[in-house]
């Protein structure tokens, strides 16, 4: 099994994953996940069953009952932009290694990776320091596509407030918890003040030096670590051809991390296609439902 480097982070395995893996096989790809955070396999043939089972060597794959598996540009997530962001990051347990396998896209069609590890070694001394004292609340973002999550965002919303400096659950490696897409405020600062540390924090993020920018082909399958990396999709309403099938690994889903919403609401339906979550739709908020 051949790993290239990608730049400025990842691995490119030359390895067929249509068949069974071997013990050794196995063990060398979770080892690489975990050194880099992102593994790229071009040229696969896989079916559904065969990502399940790739999927299934790292932990547990998430089923959704009538769940998206997906995503296309005229459905789950649509086409416009996505900001930065690591899934289900304001709930107490976010995915932990999220999929993609390209099925049929265009030249053109990029999803970018920041590294929340790498960022931390490169952020001076003076502000990692006053970073490991803090802590920051993530909250679910109405907008997918534009930083709308701020100081003022409702309490009863899904949300989790955690240290700005967390350990990945697995590698023990320090990790920068804070995104554009979903993270509100800095507790115990005032507004300008935590806006302007989290600008900060943003522009050593998503600095071209930090992101890996992956341009699919039919065939590709992307596997990271939803805690390590985070992940983002510019603009691609341009782009003729989308279609992508993503496996998840996670205990929860997003309706047990989140009971403020049942299953059928119809607010989430229009989020998940890319919309707003408007949170003044008249549906009424329905009791939790854990199933
Ligand atoms: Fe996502």
């Amino acid at each position: 099994m051949n790993a290239s480097d990608l730049s400025p982070f990842g691995v490119e395995v030359d390895l067929d994953l249509s068949a069974p893996l071997d013990e050794a096989e196995q063990e060398r790809i979770r080892e690489l996940l975990n050194a880099n955070g992102i593994l790229v396999f071009r040229g696969q043939s896989l079916t559904d069953a065969d990502q399940t089972r790739v999927m299934g060597l790292f932990g547990k794959v998430l089923v959704e009952e009538g769940g998206h598996r997906e995503i296309s540009r005229d459905g789950n997530l649509g086409s416009g932009r996505l900001l930065f962001h690591s899934d289900l990051a304001f709930t107490p347990e976010p995915f932990k290694l999220l999929s993609l396998f390209g099925l049929d896209v265009s030249e053109g069609t990029e999803t970018l990776f920041a590294s929340c590890e790498r960022v931390v070694d490169d952020l001076p001394l003076e502000l990692r320091d006053r970073i490991a004292k803090l802590r920051a609340t993530n909250v679910i973002p109405p907008s997918q596509g534009e930083r709308l999550v701020g100081h003022g965002s409702p309490a009863d919303l899904p949300q989790v407030t955690r240290d700005l400096l967390v350990n990945h659950p697995v590698t023990g490696r320090s990790l920068l918890s804070v995104s554009e897409q979903q993270t509100a405020r800095v507790e115990g600062l005032a507004p300008e003040e935590s806006d302007g540390l989290l600008a900060d924090l943003f522009a050593a993020l998503y600095a071209p030096a930090n992101v890996y920018r992956h341009s699919w082909r039919n065939g590709d399958l992307v596997i990271w670590d939803n805690r390590a990396l985070q992940h983002a999709r510019p603009d691609q309403t341009a782009t003729p051809r989308r279609r992508m099938r993503r496996i998840a690994i996670a205990d929860k889903t997003f309706f047990q991390l989140c009971p403020q919403f049942a299953p059928d609401d119809q607010r989430i339906a229009a989020w998940g296609v890319g919309g707003l979550l408007d949170l003044a739709r008249s549906k009424p908020i329905e009791p939790p439902t854990i199933p």
